[in-house]
Order: C-alpha cells, then structure tokens, then sequence
C-alpha cells in the first residue's frame, strides 16, 4: 500500500475543531488517506468525553488525521488507537530522548508523569467494517504556561527549553504514525499490542484508583481487545473499566 506520508496537510489559522472539519469534508468529498487538517486556534476543541481541550494559539500541534482502516474488524478499532499513540510516542521520545515517557490508557501520552498528549479517535462503520478513523491529536509543542495545570500539563519546550516548527512537528509524527499503521496493514496485530502494553503507564504496579467515588487499590494488568482497561483489585477480582469510569 501506498504511505500516506505525502497527503495533503491542510493548515487553517482558526476553526472550531479540526476533528470537527474533517468528518465533515468526508461527509462532502473524496478525501485521501493520511490527509491532515491543522489548526492554530480551536473556538471549541474537543477531549475525550464531554471535556474540551485549550490551547494557546499557534503554540501547538492541533490536528487531525484520516485512516481508512477497511482491512481491520470492528471490533479490532482499539488497534488504531494504539498504533497513533505509539506513533507519538515514539516521536516524543525521539524529541526528548532523556525523559520518560509513557502511555496512559487508553491514549494519553505523559512526560515525566505530565500529560503532553491527548489524542480523540472517532470512527465511522459501514456495513462490518470501519470505513475511517478521524484521530484528533493535541501535542503540547512551545506552550510553556498551563496555569492551574501546570502541575498535571507539559509541553516539548517545557522539557527541553527548545521551540519546535509545529508544521514540521505535524509532519513528522504522521511519518510515525504511518511507521506504525504499516504494522497494522501487514497483520502484525501482535507487535502493536506487545508494544502498547510495554509502555503502559502503571502496567504491573500497585496503585490507587477511584471509580464510582470509591476509592480502591489495585493493579493494571492490561487491556482486553476492546480497549477496556483490567484492574486486578486487592480481593484478586480481575474488574473491567472504559473510558472515563475510572480515575489515576
Ligand atoms: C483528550 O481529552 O485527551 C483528547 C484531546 C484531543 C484534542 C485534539 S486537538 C485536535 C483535535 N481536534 C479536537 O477538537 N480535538 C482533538
């Protein structure tokens, strides 16, 4: 298959959200694969659930990505956020090769235990197959003041004192992406998910974890193929989390 490495990367100024933009251009065009839309500014970004995401403007990468993942089940779809976090992972580390860097599940990327990345894949199913993925993603590339998140917010300027072009940054972390999403093409399923589990935040340690306003310790053992999250509490009971249901 051809790399998307070389698809349009549209740059807009300000718009309300690029995820936003892109499905509707899909809705109204034929768009290529690995087609990015960036945007310095977003009126109304948007996070994982009901959360929005902020960005200073210009400061950041703030785009979104189309894939057309028709060779995947749809109940393989987690395989695609992983492989993009693996992608910005790997970009990460090669942006700040001292630092530690992990995933949190399920698309998190964190520095030093801070959140530089968040990543919100939508999808689309025709019939039994996913016939796209739009992947969000918001890097925190030369923002260097979170204001009251700055104890849990970083960013690659506030690790390495360096500024960073953020087109060349976009460019480059589709260039991962694709690394990673050809894995996918090729039916290395197993290498994708070996590698996620391998950067897990927390994966095998003990810790805390509220759910429900309940407060409980325990460890992360993995995810299951549908992306949920395995905790194995402190009664030895194996308990199954999705998004947002569970807090660390
Ligand atoms: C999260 O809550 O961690 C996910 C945040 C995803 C933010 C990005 S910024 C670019 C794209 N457009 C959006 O509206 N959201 C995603």
């Amino acid at each position: 298959m051809k790399s998307f490495k070389d698809a349009p990367l549209i740059a807009l100024e300000e718009i309300e959200s690029t995820n936003t933009y892109l499905l509707d251009l899909l809705k109204q065009t034929g768009v290529e694969e690995g087609t990015i839309i960036s945007a310095g500014f977003q009126t109304a970004g948007r996070g994982l659930g009901r959360n929005t995401w902020l960005s200073e403007r210009g400061k950041n990468a703030i785009f979104s990505i189309v894939l057309f993942p028709d060779f995947l089940k749809i109940e393989d779809q987690f395989l695609i956020t992983q492989a993009v976090s693996l992608g910005i992972l790997n970009w990460t580390r090669s942006a700040l090769p001292q630092k530690q860097i992990v995933i949190k599940w399920p698309n998190d990327i964190l520095v030093e235990k801070k959140k530089i990345c968040g990543i919100l894949a939508q999808s689309s199913i025709q019939g039994s197959k996913l016939q796209f993925v739009v992947a969000g993603i918001g890097i925190n590339v030369n923002q260097n003041d979170f204001g009251e998140l700055n104890s849990i917010a970083t960013s690659v300027y506030n690790e390495s004192s360096g500024m960073n072009n953020i087109n060349r940054v976009i460019q480059e972390i589709r260039n991962e992406i694709f690394e990673q999403y050809e894995l996918l093409i090729n039916e290395k399923h197993h290498l994708i998910q070996e590698k996620y589990l391998k950067e897990l935040y927390l994966l095998n340690e003990k810790h805390d974890f509220i759910s429900d306003g309940e407060c409980f310790e325990g460890m992360i053992l993995g995810v299951n193929h549908f992306g949920q999250l395995l905790i194995e509490d402190s009664s030895g009971k194996i308990r199954t989390f999705n998004t947002k249901e569970v807090v660390y």
